[in-house]
């Protein structure tokens, strides 16, 4: 099956049946949130989640070479007054199944308007839930440092005696921080909360994140050249970043519209030459603010 920067109509788990093991770097996806979006792609009852999900996870594991990773957008929704636990639910299926949940980001919307509710304010986040296969995975930090901020100023101005050697961590976690390490530095790690807006264009997808959200991603878990697949690719957000950042890419989706749709947003796109996807950084690798001494 020619899979290799293709959208492919059909229903991921079975789509995914005719790709070899081992053959994506990254996963990245936002499946169909339970029971919401009924009058377009139809809703899983939130109590049947895990059991729907599951066997195109099992897909996705075997796909998934051992150093890639996959990222999970999702967010349990209320039922009844609460907070559904599909989701927690779904994390220790996983794990039953041998992924590792390694970690877990925060997708802040930035550009959400007030409202008001009885007993709960504006939900104003996702979560993004990262799975491994083994502990050693591919990440490539520095591809997504950022500005080190006005907090510098002031904080590597003074530094104390501490500040100046690696303080180990007193609780025994094995992390320590050589505060003095960032004077001078431009650029800093991120932590795992983005700041981003929603999309707000319209791409007649009613569910489509923003590009710079994949993009994060991509970039810090791929390198040009690798494959990134989507299995629920809506209006083919993530495929299209891919290409841009010279990522082979492979989307999928169960609906034809969306099959059309993002094949039109990819028509024309080249996979970014290597030279010209991304410049290389720089600067140096600097000591991780907070290192693992393991
Ligand atoms: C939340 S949307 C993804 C939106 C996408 N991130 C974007 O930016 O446009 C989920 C998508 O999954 C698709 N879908 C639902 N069940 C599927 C299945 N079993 N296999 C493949 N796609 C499926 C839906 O048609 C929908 O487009």
């Amino acid at each position: 099956m020619d899979y290799l920067d293709q959208i492919i109509h059909g229903d991921c788990e079975e789509v995914l049946t005719q790709l070899p093991d081992n053959c994506v770097d990254l996963i990245f996806t936002s499946p169909p949130y339970a029971d919401q979006r009924k009058n377009t792609y139809g809703g899983i009852h939130p109590d049947d989640y895990v059991d729907w999900f599951m066997p195109k996870a099992r897909q996705f594991y075997r796909v998934l070479k051992s150093t890639g990773t996959f990222v999970l957008n999702i967010k349990e929704r209320v039922v009844k007054g609460e907070r559904h636990t599909y989701v927690i639910e779904l994390i220790l299926a996983m794990r039953r199944e041998g992924w590792l949940w390694t970690e877990e980001f925060m997708w802040h919307k930035k550009n959400s308007y007030p409202g008001k509710w009885p007993n709960r304010f504006r939900d104003n986040w996702e979560r993004l839930i990262q799975f491994n296969k083994k502990r050693k995975f591919n990440m490539y930090q520095e591809s997504v440092m950022v500005p080190v901020g006005d907090w510098a100023k002031t904080r590597l101005a003074n530094l104390s005696d501490t500040d100046q050697i690696r303080d180990e961590s007193n609780v025994g976690s094995g992390f320590g921080k050589n505060v003095s390490n960032w004077v001078g530095r431009d650029l800093v790690y991120p932590n795992n909360v983005l700041h981003l807006a929603t999309e707000c264009a319209n791409r007649n997808h009613s569910a489509a994140f923003p590009t710079d959200l994949p993009r994060w991603f991509i970039k810090l878990f791929t390198e040009v050249g690798d494959t990134v697949l989507d299995p629920f690719v809506g209006s083919g957000t993530t495929a299209l970043v891919a290409a841009e950042l010279g990522r082979h890419y492979i989307g999928i989706d169960l609906m034809a519209d969306y099959v059309d749709l993002s094949r039109e947003r990819l028509a024309g796109i080249q996979i970014a030459l290597p030279i010209a996807a991304e410049p290389t950084a720089e600067y140096d690798v600097c000591e991780a603010q907070e290192e693992r001494t393991e």
